[in-house]
């Protein structure tokens, strides 16, 4: 279960947001700002953190369609897949991440067709395999994804991403398009895949009861860095850092007091610009606890053989 499938070393990502006139960069957008992270082999590890803190960005970075301005993303061991990095991404819009003039069977062996692998007989039959796995029937593989619901067409997705033999599959959003009584039925069919075919998941989320629901370790983000890390159980039953607090407070639940972070507010609404960093935690500006010490930048500190935490102030405390 420990063994580390993917590691991130002080991974940043900048785009450039504003040239001279000369062409020259003038203004970057800080995406991702000293990200180390591992992502280790069975596993869900679920990432959560408001928009704009670099998700996706981090997904791209994983996926290995984005490469670090700085540090670097590397893979333990050669994926026993023939695709070249070992993963595929499913994405929140079912719909606009299927070819609309594809029937769903070609759609569904469409990574194994790029490959120039199989026959159309054994493509067919590939698709055919999959679709009895994910639920679709036989007889509709010859229509095209809008003749599908929405749950129907996130179970196509799967069937597509699963083709390729994948041993990491990327969720960005995966059930955040669906009505509440299909997402279930996607989650769950994805826990089950993921037992059968020994699937490490990436799930990246806003809901936290997706998250809750899926994940084994869960990894906080802030303005493009992890601010917690942990098991599930502890990031998301005794949060450590001020903001995994005030995000989870944001979540009305009914099975623990909703004034549990009495006091605790968040001093304005905006994320900071990632256009100019803040000095020191990058937090600060918006902690209720913020105080002269939060001025030195923060690192991610580990707590235990699990756990670490980005602030000066919960590691002093735990
Ligand atoms: N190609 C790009 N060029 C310039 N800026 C970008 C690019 N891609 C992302 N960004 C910026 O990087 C930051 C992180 O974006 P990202 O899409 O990773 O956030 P996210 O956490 O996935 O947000 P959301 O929850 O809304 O999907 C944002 O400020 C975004 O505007
Ligand atoms: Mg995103």
């Amino acid at each position: 279960m420990n063994d580390a499938l993917l590691t991130l070393r002080d991974v940043h990502v900048r785009f450039p947001a504003k040239r001279n006139w000369r062409g020259n960069v003038v203004e970057q957008v800080h995406a991702l700002n000293g990200l180390d992270l591992t992502v280790n082999d069975g596993e869900t590890l679920g990432v959560v953190g408001e928009s704009g803190c670099g998700k996706s960005t981090l997904s791209q970075v994983l996926m290995g369609m984005l490469a670090p301005s700085q540090g670097e993303c590397v893979r333990a061991r050669a994926p026993g897949s023939w695709l070249a990095n070992g993963m595929q991404m499913v994405f929140q819009d079912p719909l606009s991440s299927l070819d609309p003039r594809l029937p769903v069977w070609r759609t569904i062996t469409e990574p194994v067709w790029l490959q120039g692998h199989g026959s159309e007989t054994e493509r067919r039959e590939l698709a055919c395999e999959l679709a009895t796995l994910v639920g679709i029937r036989h007889e509709y593989l010859d229509r095209l994804p809008h003749a599908f619901s929405g749950g129907q067409r996130q179970r196509i997705a799967i069937a597509r991403a699963l083709s390729a033999q994948p041993d990491i599959i990327l969720l960005d959003e995966p059930t955040s398009a669906l009505d509440i009584s299909v997402q279930a039925q996607i989650l769950n069919l994805l826990v089950m895949l993921q037992r059968q075919r020994k699937l490490t998941y990436v799930l990246i989320s806003h809901n936290i009861s997706v998250i809750r629901h899926m994940s084994d370790r869960v990894a906080v983000m802030y303005l493009g860095q992890i601010v917690e890390l942990g098991t599930a159980h502890n990031v998301l039953n005794h949060p450590r850092h001020p903001y995994t607090r005030l995000l989870l407070d944001s979540v009305p639940r009914l099975d623990r007091p909703l004034l549990q972070h009495a006091g605790e507010t968040m001093k304005t609404g905006e994320l900071p610009s990632n256009r100019r960093l803040p000095q020191g935690c990058f937090f600060r500006e918006r902690c209720p606890y913020a105080s002269v010490d939060c001025g030195q930048p923060q690192s991610l500190t580990p707590l235990n053989e699990t756990d670490g935490v980005r602030c000066w102030r919960a590691v002093a405390g735990s």
